[in-house]
């Protein structure tokens, strides 16, 4: 019987969970069980390095290229317990007007005889996805991205693992600022969205906690400092988003230029609220960017679970022929939603139930009492 073929890519940042949806999205399309159940025999291409992988010419010879590789249950074995991605992943966007290559994609899908595409990716990964939907590729979405701005799943694979790196980071400072009697600033990753900087403030016990959807004044954040101090506060933990600034300023960015997508590269505020927290109260404060360590390690138990459910349910809307859908967490159960609800749409956190605007910190009150 003539195999049914699965191309799959990562792509944009890399972080953890990527590589356990890999590995399940391999072991349930070659589950020789399953396989008899739907008289459907899989094979999986993995596309190495984002769309990047699906640019490059197509060789002869698949085996013989470095862009394309055949994935099996013993290959991927023991990927679940690695960060990043084995897959490789790029920034490439196949639409970007400068260089559009969208094209070459289609002509190289159809040579390569995939009878469908797993895209595991955030917002631009799946934005592309969605495009290619449209043109009549049949594409599954997987949603990742420690930003977890993705609307339509309550989770995205990563964000769990970079909350404990945020948690763990902010304890080891802890240490520093409390034996020196020091405000310490951290800054954290999330694009426009707050959740890393909330959920890592909260988990880790901020004192205070910035988030772009709410334009902080640096007056208020120092009156709340100074309101520690005086209540025996031998240190505080501040938490700031890269995308957060304050009211009547526009958001820090590192350099001028933008990726493929568009996105500026965002941070600098943490620099900017440790000095100017320093010159309104006096007292020594440091900062410091967690930045790329967020996407890094081992991925916690949570991510391992969630790729492996998402890699799953991937592969079920493939035997299904459920096209044009990305698998999502919703309500506590694995669903799915159509790609074109989510590509181009951020979600951001609900300042009105979410975030505690006077205490500039998360909720107090979670039943609305
Ligand atoms: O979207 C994930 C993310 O880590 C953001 O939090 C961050 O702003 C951005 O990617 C960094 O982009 P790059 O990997 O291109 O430096």
């Amino acid at each position: 019987m003539k195999k049914t073929r699965i191309g799959i890519l990562t792509g944009g940042g890399d972080c953890a969970g990527l590589n356990s949806a890999v590995k399940w999205v391999v072991k349930t399309a070659l589950d020789s069980r399953l396989e008899k159940e739907r008289g459907i025999e899989y094979e999986i291409l993995g596309i190495r390095d984002g769309y990047q992988g699906l640019v490059l010419p197509v060789p002869e010879i698949i085996e013989e290229c470095q862009h394309l590789c055949y994935l099996d249950e013993e290959l991927v074995r023991t990927w679940d317990r690695h960060g990043g991605t084995s897959l490789g992943s790029s920034r490439t966007n196949p639409y970007d007007p400068k260089n559009d290559r969208s094209k070459t994609v289609l002509e190289n899908i159809e040579s390569l005889e995939l009878n469908a595409l797993i895209a595991i990716g955030g917002d631009d990964t799946l934005g592309v996805a969605g495009k290619l939907a449209e043109e009549g590729i049949n594409v599954v979405g997987i949603p990742k991205t420690i930003d977890k701005d993705i609307p339509e799943t309550d989770y995205t694979l990563g964000f769990e693992t970079a909350l404990n790196v945020i948690t763990e980071e902010a304890d080891k400072l802890r240490t520093y600022a409390g034996s020196h009697k020091v405000v310490f600033v951290i800054e954290t990753m999330g694009r426009h969205a707050g959740w890393l900087a909330l959920e890592g403030g909260e988990s880790a016990g901020a004192f205070i906690i910035l988030i772009p959807e709410y334009d902080f004044s640096m007056d208020r954040v120092n009156e709340l400092v100074i309101e520690g101090v005086k209540a025996g506060n031998r240190y505080n933990i501040i938490m700031v988003a890269e995308g957060a600034s304050p009211s009547g300023q526009s958001t820090f960015t590192q350099e001028k230029e933008v990726d493929a997508f568009g996105n500026a590269y965002l941070g600098g505020i943490g620099n900017y609220v440790a000095h100017e927290i320093e010159k309104g109260t006096g007292l020594t404060t440091r900062s410091m960017a967690l930045g790329y360590l967020q996407r890094g390690g081992q991925p916690c138990a949570y991510d391992r679970r969630m790729g492996r459910y998402f890699g799953i349910a991937a592969v079920d809307l493939i035997v299904r022929g459920d096209f044009g859908k990305m698998v999502c967490y919703k309500n506590g159960k694995i669903d799915s939603v159509p790609i074109k609800d989510v590509a181009g749409k951020t979600k951001l956190v609900d300042v009105t139930t979410d975030y505690d605007s006077e205490r500039l910190n998360g909720r107090r009150s979670i039943l609305n009492i």
